[in-house]
């Protein structure tokens, strides 16, 4: 996909500068809660993968939070402001300019990974799979059939929605720990917390 996609997320990051305010997203918030309750010590020690990071609004929570964070994306532009805002709240992240196309992680690596609006259905059970090593965690959001109903969603292509039940269904070697298809008022999304075998 790749060389056009740079340049689109390039285009449109350059268009809309970040928000300086940073807010990590809420199912990210509540996800890591049952982690936390299930393995306390790994929130606050443990290495975390934030796959197409965009802005870093999360991998900027995470490392608050004491996770040492890889965020990988493919915009040049998307990760300098990323990192302009990481820096703002002197948090520091291992940014990762990177097609996951071609990355590949180092195996059994990770803690957690965490996905936020990007769907490749190859690409990332195939990174999630390699990276986490047994035992580590997968929060995953993003959005689902529903969206393409709402008239003001900028999501026209199906092929970047999930059909009913799908996000789980890519994760099969994975334990599903909360699976949830929700209709929220400004988005329809699929949420996943799993974790690996
Ligand atoms: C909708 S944004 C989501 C960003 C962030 N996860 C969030 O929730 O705000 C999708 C992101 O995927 C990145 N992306 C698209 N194709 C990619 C690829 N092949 N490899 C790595 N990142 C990619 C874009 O640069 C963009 O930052």
């Amino acid at each position: 996909m790749s060389a056009t996609d740079r340049q689109r997320w390039n285009e449109k990051y350059t268009r809309k500068p970040a928000a300086t305010i940073i807010k990590p997203d809420e199912w990210l918030i509540e996800a890591h809660d049952t982690i936390a309750q299930i393995t306390p010590g790994i929130t606050t020690a443990g290495r975390a993968l934030d796959l197409a990071c965009g802005l870093g609004h999360n991998s900027t929570w995470l490392a608050q939070y004491g996770w040492d964070v890889d965020g990988v994306d493919i915009s040049t532009e998307g990760l300098s402001q990323a990192e302009l805002l990481a820096a703002e709240t002197d948090t520091v992240i291992n940014w990762i300019e990177a097609d996951l196309d071609d990355w590949q992680p180092k195996p059994d690596s990770y803690d957690l990974a965490i996905v936020f609006r990007f769907l490749d259905r190859v690409t990332v059970p195939l990174i999630v799979n390699d990276g986490l090593r047994p035992g580590g965690w997968l929060i995953y959001e993003t959005f689902a059939a529903g969206e393409l109903d709402r008239a003001n969603s900028h999501i026209r292509n199906p092929a970047f929605t999930l059909s009913t039940g799908e996000l789980r269904l890519l994760f099969t070697d994975f334990e599903i720990v909360d699976f949830r298809e929700e209709t929220l008022e400004n988005r329809s999304v699929q949420r996943l917390l799993a974790r690996r075998r």
